[in-house]
């Protein structure tokens, strides 16, 4: 089943129901009065008003798809991207809600009859997991959760977390409430015979993870305190995410979402760009990996008119490139433009793109070279009139602050002028 006909399913299955279907927004927050985040980073974000009762809504039952980006703030993935197979800086979010309409059974319903009736998941690869209150916080279980996920799924796969796993917080909205989770096994059948999945849950596994998140909305959070007599609105708002990557790698049968028909083409055409080949090297495919989610996040940002820059968007947009750029030069040994020719994968008609793209990349190569003379010149001045012996972390990391070293081109430098170095854990690669 092809992403296209996956994010169908989704949307026809939602509007059977009677759910207004939304279009996803720009994937650049425009709108702050609600939030000051600089990338959407869920579904909810388009509806903060309605949860927030600072807008009557028109529809009560709403859902979409909504392209999201989480490499900042609280929610921040990008450190795990390309080291896991499920992890991205950019992912689409498959979302339904309910503005005071239907209660968090109903909600679970709906998911379980999507997920096991429509997309065809087996209920024996399904656990759920229920928040089970929290005495600090003075939160009850979520008992009538587990009422009906008691009714539709096997008890033994009915499991219960607390406040780290099951209470959402939304990232910079001061809303939250108990969530539900559906988790996928997705392991061959010997790996499940050796070891239930339900010990795998949140337990970071590549192959048993978290699906969709369906959250009841229903009090307010400030400075880390739950006020439960702030939310005024009824029981029977609704917040849920699934990660449309995540999904297509379950119902296509990949072990990996760069496997997936979303990931997979710009993989194919990184080998071809790069002649190298995936799947062939652990280290090579991180870089691989970690490419290609980046370069989605970044056309699909320009694409929505972020320009590679030093503020906000542009800024977060041009570490992604450089980000790229290293990581290939450090594993690859690329030393020149190559991302601009990633993009007529994504659409052949972004000619302005593409052509920013490559002189934001050439930019980065010149400032680099550049760097890399004046730190040359610098260290060897350092040794003659100060008799420079070793390059220490603060040297390291004034070095990276300064000129934008990475700690594996200082060490290059280093080995040239015969110093010795003094690894840090301070600075990525
Ligand atoms: N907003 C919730 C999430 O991001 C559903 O998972």
């Amino acid at each position: 089943m092809n992403n296209n006909k996956i994010k169908n399913i989704f949307l026809n299955y939602f509007k059977k129901k009677k759910h207004k279907i939304f279009k996803s927004l720009s994937i650049i927050n425009k709108n702050k009065k609600y939030s000051n985040l600089m990338f959407i980073n869920s579904g909810i974000n388009q509806f903060l008003e309605y949860f927030l009762n600072k807008k009557k809504p028109k529809y009560l039952k709403i859902a979409n798809i909504q392209k999201c980006i989480r490499i900042t703030g609280k929610n921040n993935d990008l450190n795990i991207v390309g080291y896991d197979n499920y992890h991205h800086t950019m992912f689409e979010m498959l979302g339904n809600w309910s503005l005071g309409e239907y209660s968090q059974n109903t909600a679970i319903k709906l998911a379980w009859e999507l997920i096991t009736k429509k997309y065809k998941i087996s209920k024996n690869n399904i656990y759920v997991t229920i928040f089970k209150g929290d005495k600090k916080n003075k939160l009850n279980f979520d008992k009538k959760s587990y009422n009906i996920w008691k009714k539709l799924i096997n008890k033994k796969n009915i499991l219960f977390f607390g406040f780290k796993h099951n209470f959402w917080k939304i990232d910079n909205f001061n809303l939250c409430g108990p969530s539900s989770e559906i988790h996928i096994d997705i392991r061959n059948k010997k790996n499940k015979k050796n070891k239930n999945g339900r010990y795998l849950v949140n337990k970071n596994n590549n192959y048993v993870i978290e699906l969709w998140n369906i959250v009841n909305i229903k009090y307010i959070i400030k400075n880390n305190k739950i006020l439960k007599n702030k939310y005024l609105l009824s029981n029977n708002y609704i917040d849920t995410g699934m990660g449309l990557e995540r999904l297509c790698m379950i119902l296509q049968n990949k072990k990996s979402t760069y496997e997936t028909d979303i990931f997979f083409p710009i993989i194919k055409k990184i080998e071809n760009i790069l002649c190298i080949k995936y799947g062939k090297n652990k280290k090579i495919d991180i870089v691989i990996k970690i490419i290609s989610d980046h370069i989605r996040t970044i056309f699909f940002s320009m694409l929505d008119g972020v320009i590679p820059n030093n503020k906000k968007e542009g800024y977060i947009i041009r570490k992604l490139i450089r980000r790229s750029l290293i990581y290939s030069y450090k594993f690859l040994n690329i030393k020149k433009p190559f991302l601009f020719k990633i993009i007529p994968i994504f659409n052949n008609k972004n000619k302005n793109i593409i052509k920013l793209l490559k002189q934001e990349e050439l930019n980065y190569f010149f400032i680099l070279k550049k760097n890399i003379r004046i730190v040359k010149n610098f260290i060897k001045d350092k040794i003659i009139n100060s008799n420079l012996k070793l390059i220490d972390n603060k040297l390291i990391l004034f070095l990276y602050e300064t000129y934008g070293l990475y700690y594996f081109i200082i060490k290059k430098i280093a080995n040239k002028y015969n110093l010795k170095i003094v690894n840090t854990k301070l600075i990525e690669i």
